[in-house]
């Protein structure tokens, strides 16, 4: 943060333990925090392995002034998902420079020459306090700074330091050499500044335009080869003049300096308290703030060429965030996920809000109607993705491709870029992300759009890397998804890509029977959803009967393959139980054998066409003795009253995954709380992998 309005340190830290609490939903292990001490020069750290409540423990139990007044102040904070090191409070953010703290950094993402700039760093004479890949970059500032006679202004020597990184980041420095002021750099992790004034701005909107660097500037290089990247830097100039400051809304009408704080943060969530006018910094961008004033930079890239910096240059706008902060509260809740699964009634309409018309019956996903006949003419469809949102598309795989009958094909983001899958320029890729800021999405992204595909985002976050990158797509608006485990995310992003494959269909005559019976199965859902949560207390009960067994097992067919899949994430997510989705079809070749008396199994037999094949499996693994738990619709009397059932409604085949995952969402939450597990925040695990 940095203020130009009376602030007591108290009210600092406040700001700063509270945006770290809201960040703390990603799932981070430690968590730290770097403030101005009582003496010129004097940075006091708090670090705290786990929770943001014990930094605020510490923060109490210490004997800083609280009622220190600052006009001006940088402070910094970071909760911490260990990458290089392990989680400990050595290793927490902020990482100094040095003893005297001259540079401190906080930082998100990996730096893979890290390893490298160790050993020349050491090699100079530095020694490491820390196991983190960020230390090398806080004593590379420091020795740039002390070997170069040159005074640079702050961003020239944060420039400096990003030439020699490779990796992807997120910075935030400050220093005592530069009181006041703080730089703020990304290349590949999100970033966003966040603008709070009491005056009213002369704009609403900032279009920052760039102007080639000063000739003065610092060429590189430091400590690589002459033959890195040089690059020309563009920035705004550092002293604009009063029209300029006034066209960019940082001043008041009046001319006047105006109290104004900034709120650096990865994330909206952090900064929604005190404004809603947020700035997202690009990639390269570097932001200098000082005296009130917002400067963004950028560094040139490779793929800029020799274009002139006009032509390079883009504009930021400030925007302005819809979300409400009672939005990312848990309510009546115990847990986020439980209030997120709770939420399913509304958030599948939300999705279906201004897009379904089910009296037509008429789909419009405005966020792809330019580009309708180019992903139909698409020689084939490629989904990518992790985790849940990769089941997702497992899940409406089938439907897609008998709507669109374009080929699907369903990749995990990781495994697409190990195989550098050969990609060409009709073919359309659609990146399902929740977050928008999966590392390995964002860069499966990055692949297919440097080969000249299409690239549609399926995303939850809007304003998030994958929507604003992507050519076109749809955002999914289940609203902001806290606990780690997603759930309605899951729903809503099945809903989309089924409204894009029925939109993409609706020119096949052949096709309105399925489509018309498709969309009014959509216009039941709610309904449906809200039935199956009325059964919460019997899968508390089923919980209780599983929850001391090693291992759970899942097991369908078709459609149903991604519920398996799903469910089974979940519960090893959250209860650390082992469980495994298996393809009914694939029984006889392995998974049989893992079949006895003890083994729990789950067996989904909802009616579709493949409802006799599964008939099979479950004879199969009952001559095995297994005690199978059957989920079934709720018209099935195939099955005795009494036995360990999960009821659900039926529904049209492609959709019946929707209400099918909901109870092992559920089994899954009250595994986790009979375990003792925390729910929201599994051991290990992050809401969003901003890392490869
Ligand atoms: C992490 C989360 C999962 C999520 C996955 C993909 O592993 O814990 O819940 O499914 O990332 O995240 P995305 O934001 O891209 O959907």
């Amino acid at each position: 943060c940095n203020f130009l309005k009376e602030k007591r340190r108290q009210e600092i830290l406040e700001i700063l333990c509270n945006g770290l609490a809201r960040e703390e939903y990603r799932g981070y292990d430690s968590a730290g925090l770097g403030i101005d001490g009582d003496k010129p020069n004097e940075v006091v750290f708090f670090r705290e392995v786990g929770k943001v409540a014990g930094l605020r423990k510490q923060i109490a139990g210490s004997s800083i002034d609280g009622e220190k007044v600052f006009d001006s102040q940088v402070s910094l904070a970071h909760t911490r998902w260990a990458t290089h090191g392990v989680p400990s409070t050595q290793n927490c953010h902020p990482i100094r420079s040095d003893i005297n703290s001259e540079f401190c950094v906080v930082h998100n993402g990996i730096v893979t020459n890290s390893g490298d700039l160790r050993a020349v760093l050491i090699k100079r004479g530095f020694e490491f306090e820390t196991e983190t890949d960020t230390e090398a970059v806080a004593k590379l500032t420091k020795y740039i700074f002390d070997t170069h006679p040159k005074r640079y202004t702050f961003t020239e020597l944060v420039k400096l330091v990003l030439k020699e990184l490779e990796g992807s980041f997120a910075f935030v420095f400050k220093s005592v050499h530069y009181p006041n002021e703080v730089v703020t750099a990304r290349r590949g992790s999100p970033l966003l500044i966040g603008v709070k004034t009491d005056r009213k701005l002369k704009v609403d909107f900032v279009d920052v335009e760039f102007a080639r660097e000063p000739a003065t500037a610092p060429s590189s290089t430091l400590l690589t080869s002459p033959s890195s990247p040089t690059g020309t830097s563009l920035l705004v100039p550092p002293k604009p003049s009063l029209a300029n400051r006034q066209s960019r809304g940082f001043m008041s009408e009046d001319g006047l300096p105006q109290p104004i704080e900034f709120f650096i943060a990865s994330d909206a969530a952090a900064v929604i308290e005190h404004t809603k006018r947020v700035l997202y910094l690009e990639d390269d961008d570097i932001a200098h703030i000082a005296e009130g004033e917002l400067h963004i930079h950028r560094l040139r890239r490779k793929e800029d060429g020799d274009q002139t910096p006009g032509q390079i240059a883009g504009t930021r706008t400030i925007e302005t965030l819809e979300m409400e902060l009672a939005e990312i509260m848990k309510g009546k809740f115990d847990t986020f996920m439980q209030k997120e699964i709770y939420e399913q009634p509304e958030s599948v309409v939300n999705t279906m809000r201004g897009r379904v018309n089910f009296d037509t019956p008429k789909i419009t996903l405005g966020g792809l109607r330019m580009y309708l006949p180019i992903i139909r003419r698409g020689r084939r469809i490629v989904f990518v993705a992790c985790g849940t949102s990769y089941h997702s598309c497992i899940a409406t795989r089938a439907i897609f491709e008998e709507l669109t009958e374009i080929p699907v094909n369903v990749e995990l983001a990781s495994d697409f870029l190990d195989r550098k899958t050969p990609i060409f320029r009709d073919d359309v890729v659609v990146f399902v992300s929740q977050s928008g800021e999966t590392a390995d999405t964002i860069l499966a992204m990055k692949y297919c759009i440097e080969r000249g595909s299409l690239c549609v985002g399926v995303v939850n976050t809007v304003g998030s890397t994958i929507s604003r990158d992507s050519h076109c797509g749809i955002h999914i608006n289940a609203g902001p998804e806290v606990g780690v485990a997603s759930t309605k995310a899951y729903t809503s992003q099945y809903i989309a890509l089924l409204m894009m494959a029925l939109q993409l269909s609706e020119d096949r005559i052949s096709l309105t029977e399925r489509r018309n019976e498709v969309i009014a199965g959509l216009h039941e859902l709610p309904s449906q959803i809200k039935k199956v949560l009325e059964q919460d207390a019997t899968l508390q009960e089923l919980a209780a009967t599983v929850a001391d067994k090693k291992s759970l097992l899942i097991m369908g067919r078709g459609y149903q393959y991604a519920t398996c899949l799903e469910g089974a994430l979940k519960i090893k997510e959250i209860s650390y139980m082992h469980s495994e989705g298996i393809l009914a079809g694939e029984l006889k070749h392995g998974p049989l054998a893992l079949i006895d008396e003890n083994m729990p199994v789950i067996i989904i037999m909802t009616q579709d066409s493949f409802y006799p094949k599964v008939q099979t499996a479950l004879a199969q693994i009952t001559a095995r003795k297994a005690q199978p738990i059957i989920m079934c619709n709720e018209n099935d009397e195939s099955f005795p009253k009494n036995a360990g059932l999960i009821r659900v409604p039926k529904t049209v085949d492609c959709l019946q995954g929707l209400l099918n995952v909901i109870p092992l969402q559920l089994l899954s939450y009250h595994l986790a709380v009979k375990n003792g597990c925390d729910v929201d925040f599994p051991r290990n695990l992050a809401k969003s992998v901003t890392t490869e």
